[in-house]
């Protein structure tokens, strides 16, 4: 009696383990699916949080009139270059090419980097999330 309620109990061990790994294979195989369709990395999609979050805001070409400039394609730009803006005179005057290295720096504390610019943004101290919304930044300047 004692003998067969062990073998029940084994049998339903071994389904519960079947059914385990058929579930971790299926999840497993979606993983890798959504992985290849996937083409931006985990980064850039943090950063296009971010994006959405702290700057979209003002950043929206959607907008009936640009309160900012494009950023599409701004790594590689020189800084007051977007053609249907109207900069301010520091950002216009200004001799910025836009590279990881300028957008971490501006991003960080814009008025600091750039006295005179009316982006009114307050900057971004987190170094990991300014990474991250380079990164974003770069991927939308890829051609
Ligand atoms: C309150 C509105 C506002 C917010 C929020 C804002 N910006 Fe801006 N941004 C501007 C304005 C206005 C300018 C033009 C500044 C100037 O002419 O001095 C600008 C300029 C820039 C430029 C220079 C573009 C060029 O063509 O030279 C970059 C890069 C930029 N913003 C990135 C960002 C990012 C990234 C964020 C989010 C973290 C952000 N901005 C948030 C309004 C904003």
């Amino acid at each position: 009696m004692v003998e067969l309620e062990g073998g029940a109990g084994m049998r339903r061990v071994a389904g519960w383990l079947v059914r385990g790994a058929a579930l971790g294979a299926a999840v497993l195989v979606a993983a890798c699916s959504g992985e290849e369709e996937k083409t931006v990395s985990p980064e850039v999609t943090a950063g296009e949080a971010i994006y959405k979050d702290q700057c979209a805001v003002c950043h929206d070409q959607t907008a009936a009139a640009a309160v900012a400039p494009d950023l599409t394609g701004v790594v590689g730009r020189k800084a007051g270059t977007w053609k249907d803006f109207v900069y301010s005179t520091a950002m216009a005057n200004s001799d910025i090419v836009w590279s990881k290295e300028t957008l971490d720096a501006f991003l960080k504390s814009p008025t600091t980097y750039l006295p005179g610019t009316n982006m009114g943004y307050f900057g971004l101290a987190d170094d990991t999330q300014r990474a991250e919304l380079v990164a974003y930044l770069e991927h939308i300047s890829q051609p």
